[in-house]
């Protein structure tokens, strides 16, 4: 029997002057698009920035449904968005934030497994690591350097080969 483990670094910031100016600006952003998540059910309003490496950006809000399952997450309405309007383009950096009626908006938030199984394939896909900025409207903030170390143990499509 061996035991291996599985750990990854991560930078975290207390507020957005510890930033560097361009990352500081991509969670402006994400934070800022939250306004046009459609969420009156769960009044958790998410928004999702990405800088491409060339240069433009792409984003994306969650948009629920009343038949709930059919509502999608800001992360993968970005991947739909960037994939769509700018084939073949890796993302550089991702900014996720979010806002509440209900509870404070004051420590980072992750994606959920399906959105970090989304963004793993598209990683891959585009052959370029795709760095994370979580946070919330206020407080502390994470720097991710990849999904990679979002998701271990993936499911990959060389499954299917
Ligand atoms: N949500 C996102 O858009 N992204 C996440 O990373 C987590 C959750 C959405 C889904 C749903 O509309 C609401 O937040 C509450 O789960």
């Amino acid at each position: 029997m061996k035991e291996k483990k599985f750990e990854f670094q991560y930078e975290v910031y207390d507020d957005v002057g510890e930033l560097k100016k361009e990352d500081a600006e991509l969670l402006a952003k994400a934070r800022a698009v939250t306004k046009q998540a459609y969420a009156p059910y769960s009044n958790f309003f998410v928004g999702a920035v990405a800088k491409l490496k060339n240069g433009q950006t792409v984003s994306g809000t969650n948009q629920e449904n009343a038949s709930y399952p059919v509502g999608i997450c800001a992360e993968r309405v970005l991947l739909g968005n960037a994939a769509t309007n700018y084939p073949g383009i890796s993302i550089d950096t991702l900014a996720i934030s979010y806002d509440s009626k209900d509870v404070p908006s004051d420590h980072p938030i992750s994606p959920c497994g399906m959105c970090r199984q989304a963004l793993l394939e598209y990683e891959t896909r585009t052959e370029n690591p795709i760095r994370v900025i979580l946070a919330g409207q206020q407080g502390k903030i994470y720097v991710v350097s990849t999904i990679k170390f979002l998701l271990p143990f993936a499911f990959t499509p060389e499954e299917l080969l």
